[in-house]
């Protein structure tokens, strides 16, 4: 299973790939703005600082609605750096982009997924990543995990091989429901990898192996 980092932060994503365990880095026009990054050319540079910092799988999301802004934007940020992979919304001219793009051999990632039949089309089109937004169908009070689960069913029918990158997730049973299930890639903040590391009966232990060691050793 690959693990992505949900965020803009420079911070965050050098803490995240210190851990040794990143193998690449989402982001969006929110994350983005949330950083203060303005102006296209502030945008680019941010992409390639993001990209010197991590090993592959930067994907930067394009602004322009419209087939034509779509692959003129697509391919200025593809330009960046080889690392960068296209992020298209589930929309008509985005399934079109990325179509284009497969044939081209430009990596995508098809964004704001939330049905297991926008899945199939971003799968159809050779979209090298999926994104099921699962926190955000939980907010509607609809199965976000659930979604993951068909779309690997559905993926493994057909030996499909976009990725399943399951997105928008809040917290840790998050991740691992969608571990169980096969996800192949999850993606995440910062705190939600972080949280991965604790239970209170691994701090108790250790404190207790500490006092113990402590009581003979001096
Ligand atoms: C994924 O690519 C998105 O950036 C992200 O996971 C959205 O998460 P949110 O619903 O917490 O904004």
């Amino acid at each position: 299973m690959k693990f992505f980092i949900d965020t803009a932060n420079l911070n965050d994503i050098k803490e995240a790939y210190d851990l040794g365990i990143l193998d690449g880095v989402t982001t969006n026009p929110s994350l983005m703005a949330k950083e203060g990054i303005t102006g296209a050319e502030n945008i680019r540079a941010h992409y390639k600082a993001i990209c010197n910092i991590v090993d592959n799988n930067v994907s930067a999301e394009v602004i322009s609605t419209d087939l034509e802004g779509m692959l003129k934007e697509g391919r200025e940020l593809a330009k960046i750096d080889p690392k960068i992979v296209v992020k298209y919304p589930m929309t008509k001219d985005g399934v079109k982009a990325i179509k284009r793009f497969t044939t081209e051999g430009i990596r995508t990632n098809c964004t704001l997924v939330f049905t297991a039949g926008q899945a199939i089309l971003a799968a159809k089109a050779g979209a090298a990543y999926v994104s099921p937004f699962i926190g955000r169908l939980d907010d509607i009070s609809q199965d976000g995990v659930e979604l993951i689960a068909q779309i690997r069913i559905i993926y493994d029918n057909y030996g499909f091989k976009t990725e399943i990158l399951a997105a928008s997730i809040r917290h840790t049973i998050h991740l691992i429901k969608c571990a169980e299930i096969g996800t192949d890639v999850v993606t995440c903040p910062l705190k939600v990898i972080m949280d991965l590391l604790n239970h209170p009966l691994t701090d108790s232990g250790l404190a207790k192996f500490l006092a113990d060691h402590k009581k003979v050793n001096g």
